[in-house]
């Protein structure tokens, strides 16, 4: 188990570069912030805001690649866009997703998988999702000295197991299943877990219980941080959101907006103007002369 929760625990100083060690100490502390990020653009503004992980999801396949769900994201896909992300040098811990199907066939797969995300990829940790049934895999992945991440609650890969996305944990049977899991996410050695589309005072219940941090998304204000998607929270989806989503920004209107602005002045012949044109020196311009027509 690791640190430990309570008021003479002393605050940890802010890192330079934020490791596994510095998230676990967090628990009990300021709560944690992971954004989502696919590429190096994102990942510079998260990385410059701040956030304390950044995750390359496997939510990868629904926003940026266009699929309905997270099951057809492979691990190329993953091993490409968390080095986008590595590329930066984020000062976020770099936690990537191993994509469905990459841990499901054995733990020999699963540590193939992440070492191929470790050294190919840059990810400086892994998450995977599921309690019980996914032990062996996550000791092995520990053996081979690759921090994981857990994923309980609402897991996107078990979506046709669960027929659709539903909020986890609303009776009691499953309650305890969920407490159990994450106890034994924790005695596995997970360094932190999260916790997806659960009741509040479930996902509060939890975190109590364990003694790493949960970071939750749709599952309350009692975890000991939170996630949201890139995408998500800057709006850049018009229509609605999931009722767990708040959107600090609108950025698809303002997208809109530029776009719908360059199209007019193209088609008008307003853009370019001579500020985005580049001039031929005079010399030859005169030597061009009647050439030019
Ligand atoms: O894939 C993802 O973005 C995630 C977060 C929603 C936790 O797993």
């Amino acid at each position: 188990m690791y640190g430990s929760q309570g008021e003479s625990t002393p605050k940890p100083a802010a890192p330079k570069k934020i490791t596994v060690p510095h998230v676990i100490s967090r628990k009990g502390q300021m709560p944690l912030v992971m954004v989502t990020a696919y590429d190096a653009s994102s990942a510079r503004i998260v990385d410059r805001a701040g956030v304390d992980m950044i995750l390359v999801g496997d939510s990868l396949g629904m926003v940026v690649l266009g699929y309905e769900d997270t099951l057809r994201v492979d691990l190329e896909d993953m091993i490409r866009h968390t080095a986008a992300v590595r590329r930066t040098k984020p000062r976020a811990l770099l936690v990537t997703d191993m994509p469905y199907m990459s841990y499901h066939t054995g733990s020999r797969d699963a540590v193939l998988a992440a070492g191929r995300l470790v050294r190919e990829g840059g990810a400086e940790a892994v998450k995977l999702e599921g309690g019980h049934k996914r032990l062996e895999v996550i000791e092995a992945l520990l053996n081979a000295e690759i921090p994981v991440m857990g994923h309980l609650g609402l897991t996107p890969q078990s979506l046709n197991a669960m027929g659709g996305y539903r909020v986890q944990g609303r009776v009691v049977a499953e309650i305890d299943r969920l407490i159990a899991d994450a106890r034994a996410l924790e005695n596995a050695g997970v360094f932190a877990m999260v916790l997806e589309g659960l009741p509040a005072d479930v996902a509060t219940m939890i975190s109590n219980k364990v003694s790493i941090p949960t970071i939750g998304i749709g599952a309350g204000v009692g975890c000991d941080g939170q996630v949201l998607v890139y995408h998500d929270l800057l709006g850049l989806f018009e229509g609605s959101v999931p009722k767990f989503v708040k959107q600090y920004a609108t950025l698809h209107e303002t997208a809109l907006d530029a776009i719908e602005s360059f199209s007019r002045e193209v088609r008008e012949r307003r853009f370019p103007t001579a500020r985005e044109s580049y001039r031929l020196p005079r010399s030859v311009g005169e030597a061009l002369g009647e050439r030019r027509g």
